[in-house]
């Protein structure tokens, strides 16, 4: 599965990098370096909306924050690659 983190300006400032740190330590403690594919990506055309953008093969989620990152790590990741 490929996880690409928008890395554009705006996400950027909405906390990228947290996001790419947390998918790092997630798929370390669950194990899943040979399962998922972490990336950048130029922005995926959701700025306006709060929280960092990504996408999940080709499928974009918005308003990822730390706040919810486990919540959208276990709805959209975990629970297609387990
Ligand atoms: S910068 Fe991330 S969606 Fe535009």
């Amino acid at each position: 599965m490929v996880v690409e983190v928008c890395v554009g300006s705006s996400c950027h400032l909405k906390g990228s990098y947290e996001v790419i740190e947390l998918f790092k330590a997630r798929i370390a403690k669950d194990k899943l370096e040979d399962k998922i594919d972490l990336k950048g990506t130029f922005c995926l055309g959701k700025c306006g909306i709060a929280g960092v953008s990504i996408r999940v093969d080709e499928q974009i989620i918005t308003g990822v924050t730390p706040g919810n990152f486990d919540e959208v790590f276990d709805t959209y990741i975990l629970s297609k690659v387990a």
